[in-house]
């Protein structure tokens, strides 16, 4: 489906720049402080305003939760100046707030836009196991199947041995047993303390040096990974992960099947999607925010999955002139 209707069609993903780009300069004063709720404010804040000026009718899918708990941005909050085209909305502010708060690397601020009902809504269910992999591993991977063999098939699609390959798993208790299948495997390791968007841009980024991206993250992560990998040509796959029995009851009362594998086409069901990231603290993929005085530095990641177009965005943003135009002061 081609949501924009008349060609040529507008790049929604170059709108979405700049409210990654708001979002990144806000959360950026706040690296190092120890604030977490502060940057995420400060982040949501300058998201939701600039996101009220992108046209398009949108509706948060994936948001900062339920509307009692996130007063803005919340799932079902519509967003956009309301005209066509009618899309759904994932937004991250802050994908890694633990280290922007802590002034460690690979925090990004992120949105991606969809058709609308095209996105997976997880509800309360928040955990996904997932595994991502570049364009060239795209239609190798099964989820069903041992780490082992998915890491064979992975170097077989790479033309190299597993052993050359370079995995990528949030640093947690949870994933022992997968960190010691991949060594008995024998491909090499990078646990990282959190981010795993950023993890899962890198299976499709030349020159990342990373292949795949295993373990439990967050399920909104993963239809932004999806969104992103999508335009990208890469691929994910999933599948609901409980931390306990009672999460597992509801959500099987809820209509979730824990055991379905959720593909790519189930997290983002067209290829008509637009992504943005802006890098926050400095990461392998994109440089954080830079300030300097009256200018801001950032650089940013703009995806459309129409064209497969991936545009890196280096921007240098004027503090006095924005002061004019903006209700916020970056
Ligand atoms: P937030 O910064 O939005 O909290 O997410 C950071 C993150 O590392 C995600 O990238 C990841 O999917 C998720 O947290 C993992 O959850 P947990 O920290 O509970 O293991």
């Amino acid at each position: 489906m081609d949501v924009l209707g008349a060609t040529p069609t507008r790049n929604l993903a170059l709108e979405l720049a700049r409210v990654t780009e708001a979002a990144a300069m806000m959360a950026g004063r706040f690296m190092g402080r120890g604030d977490k709720e502060g940057a995420d404010q400060a982040a949501v804040n300058a998201m939701r305003l600039v996101l009220s000026t992108v046209d398009m009718n949108g509706v948060i899918v994936i948001g900062e939760g339920e509307k009692d708990k996130a007063p803005m941005l919340y799932n079902g909050e519509k967003v956009g100046n309301g005209s066509a085209p009618n899309v759904d909305v994932a937004v991250d502010p802050i994908d890694g707030t633990r280290p922007l708060a802590f002034g460690r690397s690979n925090s990004l601020a992120t949105v991606a836009l969809a058709p609308r009902g095209t996105m997976f809504d997880p509800g309360p269910f928040v955990y996904m196991n997932k595994i991502a992999v570049g364009p060239e591993s795209k239609g190798r991977i099964n989820i069903e199947k041992s780490i082992t063999e998915n890491l064979q098939a992975v170097a077989k699609a790479k033309g190299k041995d597993v052993e050359d390959l370079t995995t990528i798993i949030l640093d947690r208790p949870r994933h022992e047993a997968m960190v010691a299948e991949i060594r008995k495997a024998g491909a090499r390791i990078r646990q990282i303390p959190d981010g795993d968007v950023a993890a899962a841009l890198m299976t499709a980024w030349p020159d990342s040096g990373v292949d795949v991206l295993l373990g439990i993250g967050g399920t909104p992560e993963g239809v932004l990974a999806a969104c992103a990998l999508r335009a990208m040509g890469g691929e994910i796959q999933g599948k609901l992960y409980a931390r306990d029995e009672d999460e597992l009851r509801r959500g099987k009362e809820a209509g979730y099947d824990f055991d379905k594998v959720i593909t790519m086409n189930d997290l983002v069901a067209s290829e008509d999607v637009f992504f943005a990231a802006t890098g926050i603290t400095d990461g392998e993929l994109l440089k954080g925010v830079r300030y300097h005085g009256n200018h801001i530095m950032t650089e940013t990641l703009v995806v459309r999955g129409l064209t497969g177009t991936v545009r890196q965005i280096t921007a240098t943003h004027t503090v006095d002139k924005l002061d004019n135009l903006s209700a916020i002061h970056y």
